[in-house]
């Protein structure tokens, strides 16, 4: 029998150096695409995957982010009377609320990694496999993490992590797969290596921040010890366990943006900009004034 993937996890609790002023006192998941914060387009994946339970793994200093994830019905009421009741339904739909949705906020309470921000989310998660988003990498499409949960209530089991090929000279940013067989969509792995340089990657088939995780997942974070930069790494809990349970990658449909940087982050405004007549107009402006672009 297949279990059934009810909880997603948003670790949402890291320091967001690398967007430094701006983080300082903005959550990096809240800068905006245009002008749509990067976790409303995590919530609405989730949401349209159909998991039951949304837990947040935050910190304290982030209380921004609970404020932005729920609803608020004063500002609503005041769109209202101020004669504004579209925006005021449209904030309602993209916000989560607390009498009808399944909403767990919980505290990270030091950055001690990925991994250690989904083992705080353990005593929260409801039976069965779980899914882990990242927001910070965005994936617009056909919803990576609602294909991810159909292929995996398939296979059964184990652990899934979304994968992309990367340039073999990008293998060191990423955890790469050493991939066993497959075609399509569903690779079968039989391990992954963190941050491989060009000559010791086994492919180049990187993981991006999408999983769907068997329920052993906590016992393996449990056990670990700091890997890479002295954080718990959730790849490493997932190497640790592949043997056991299984392991499978999955190429999804959709384009991914590492808004984790800034040129990601610059790249996917871009990108929805060109989908908006305004903003596609400006970009024509802007590559206009700027000459015919030069050869790479
Ligand atoms: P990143 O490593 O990209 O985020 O983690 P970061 O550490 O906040 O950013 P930089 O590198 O300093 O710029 C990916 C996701 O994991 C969360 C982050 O909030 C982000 O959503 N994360 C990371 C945690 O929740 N806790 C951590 O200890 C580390």
């Amino acid at each position: 029998m297949t279990a059934s993937v009810r909880t997603a996890i948003f670790p949402v609790a890291g320091l967001g150096t690398r967007f430094l002023p701006a983080t300082k006192a903005t959550p990096k998941e809240l800068l905006p695409v245009i002008d749509t914060p990067l976790i409303q387009f995590a919530i609405d994946e989730a949401r349209d995957a159909g998991v039951e339970r949304m837990i947040f793994v935050t910190h304290p200093s982030k209380s921004a982010i609970e404020r932005y994830v729920m609803d608020d019905v004063r500002l609503r009421t005041e769109l209202q009377a101020k004669g504004k009741p579209k925006l005021a339904a449209e904030l309602l739909s993209a916000s989560l609320s607390p009498t009808s949705d399944d909403v767990v906020f919980a505290m990270q309470d030091e950055p001690l990694g990925l991994g250690h921000a989904v083992l705080c989310a353990q005593y929260h998660v409801l039976p069965g496999p779980v899914a882990v988003i990242l927001p910070d990498d965005l994936i617009l499409g056909r919803g990576c993490i609602g294909e991810m949960i159909a292929a995996y209530e398939k296979a059964g089991r184990g652990h899934l992590v979304a994968t992309m090929t990367v340039a073999p000279e990008e293998t060191d940013k990423y955890g790469i797969l050493s991939v066993t067989s497959g075609t399509g969509a569903l690779l079968r792995e039989n391990g992954m290596v963190e941050k491989p340089s060009l000559k010791e990657a086994p492919s180049n088939d990187a993981v991006v921040g999408r999983y769907v995780l068997d329920g052993s997942i906590f016992d393996d974070l449990r056990s670990q010890p700091p890997g890479a930069g002295g954080e718990i790494q959730l790849t490493d809990a997932i190497a640790a366990g592949a043997g056991r349970v299984g392991l499978c990658g999955y190429r999804f449909s959709g384009t991914r943006f590492d808004c984790g940087s800034k040129a990601g982050l610059f790249r996917a405004s871009l990108h929805l900009a060109g989908q908006d007549p305004e903003l596609a107009q400006v970009l024509d402006e802007v590559s206009a004034r700027r000459g015919p672009a030069k050869a790479a």
